[in-house]
């Protein structure tokens, strides 16, 4: 073990640790205060400014809290503000992006029988992707559509489903699904750092300057809010998709990320209208249930090989023969692919044991789905050897 390898593997740790906690701390208080927004009733006897209250207990503690509309009349002494979740979880994630994805972008970003193209432009892609993506929302919101939310919403919502169809059509399935986790995640951001915070920055500097502060800053704030909250869960599920072929490397993948949007604004739905004290809608679980059926069925429709696996004879050293000729090049104790140190999440498929203990991920990654052998069947695994191996698979995967 070198030491670069050794210093390598700890900073990719430490930088999913922090951003992880990071981003734990973002969407936790994301959630809190639009719950808290959510849930304050106006009532008889509030203080002047003070536009509604809740009481909330946690901890051991009874908590009153009250939204002042716009702002107080003067500055409090101390006031908390919350940006930094926000910007950590991006630094963190740009880095992990670039650690992961940049730095072996042949194997996880290219897929060539997508697009054949090199690692270079494939990060060149994914950067401009975010930049004009970013942009295009950017301009969007400062449009006269920015007017009107709902307006807003559906055509953002139209330009994400081009963004899923157009990334699966230039990156690798799991390329694809970080890019667009990533531009979300950058938006979600920006609108924190660029729109959010100073906003809140001007009201503060209104009043301190005994003005009233102008409350389309808040509004526009809010607006940007709104977007975030229903983008949360969506973002979540790209980020950790790269675990699930099925979801990624699916040949319907664009069609899975859509629905996963309009699942995550449902179920965001369902929560902003219980914490308003209205009516919860039940529906929107149903509907989510429904499509989540729809995801499941999708993400194998497209594979003819998964479908048409029946059992038949095949031995287990056509298996063995198969797999050490296509996967255990980077699936070794010590691989000998090029950029490839280490076995791939300590997959290590270079004896017969090792090969029948992970049939499972075979399957999904290899036959299921054609995740596996990455950046576009890297190792030319032909289709034939993949029906041998579902046939394995249906058969329960036998040993010799
Ligand atoms: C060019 C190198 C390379 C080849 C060849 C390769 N893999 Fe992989 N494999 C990887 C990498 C890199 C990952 C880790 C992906 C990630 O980060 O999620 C991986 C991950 C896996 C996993 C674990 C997935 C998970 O998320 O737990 C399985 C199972 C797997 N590969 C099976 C195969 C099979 C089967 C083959 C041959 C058909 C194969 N691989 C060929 C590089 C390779």
């Amino acid at each position: 073990m070198t030491w670069l390898l050794l210093f390598e593997e700890w900073a990719n740790f430490l930088l999913r640790w922090v951003h992880v906690i990071a981003g734990i701390g973002w969407i936790g208080s994301s959630f809190y205060f639009i719950h808290l927004d959510l849930s304050l009733r106006k009532r008889e006897g509030l203080p002047e400014g003070v536009g509604g209250d809740a009481w909330q207990v946690h901890g051991g503690g009874f908590y009153h809290m009250q939204k002042y509309v716009v702002a107080p009349k003067s500055m409090p002494k101390e006031l908390t503000w919350f940006y930094w979740e926000a910007y950590a979880t991006f630094l963190t994630g740009f880095a992990l992006l670039v650690a992961h994805y940049y730095m072996n972008a042949e194997i996880y970003l290219v897929d060539k029988t997508v697009l054949d193209i090199s690692g270079t432009t494939a990060i060149l892609l994914s950067i401009a992707g975010l930049v004009v993506g970013y942009s295009v929302y950017e301009g969007l919101c400062r449009s006269p559509l920015g007017k009107n939310d709902l307006a807003l919403g559906a055509v953002g919502f139209a330009f994400l489903v081009f963004l899923a169809w157009f990334f699966t059509k230039i990156f690798s399935g799991r390329g694809a699904y970080i890019e667009l986790g990533a531009l979300i995640g950058t938006a979600m951001v920006a609108n924190v750092a660029h729109v959010i915070i100073p906003n809140q920055r001007k009201i503060v500097k209104a009043l301190l300057a005994g003005e009233t502060p102008d409350p389309a800053l808040g509004k526009a704030g809010k607006q940007r809010s709104v977007h975030n909250n229903y983008l949360t869960l969506p973002v979540i599920f790209m980020m950790v998709s790269n675990h699930y072929p099925l979801a990624f490397a699916s040949k319907y993948n664009w069609i899975i990320a859509t629905l996963v949007l309009v699942i995550g604004v449902l179920i965001r739905h369902f929560y902003n209208e219980g914490h308003a004290g209205r009516a919860k809608p039940w529906w929107t679980w149903a509907v989510s249930a429904l499509l989540m059926a729809i995801i499941m069925w999708l993400s194998v429709a497209g594979s003819a090989i998964a479908n048409a696996a029946a059992p038949r004879n095949v031995q287990f050293a056509q298996v063995q023969d198969i797999v050490s000729a296509r996967c255990s090049m980077c699936h070794a104790k010590e691989p000998v692919w090029d950029g490839i140190a280490a076995p791939p999440k300590g997959v290590m498929l270079d004896t017969p044991d090792a090969i029948r203990q992970h049939a499972k991920g075979i399957f999904l990654q290899a036959v299921a789905t054609r995740a596996m052998p990455p950046g576009g069947n890297m190792t030319d695994l032909p289709d034939e050897d993949r029906q041998i191996l579902a046939a394995w698979f249906a058969n329960g995967a036998p040993g010799i």
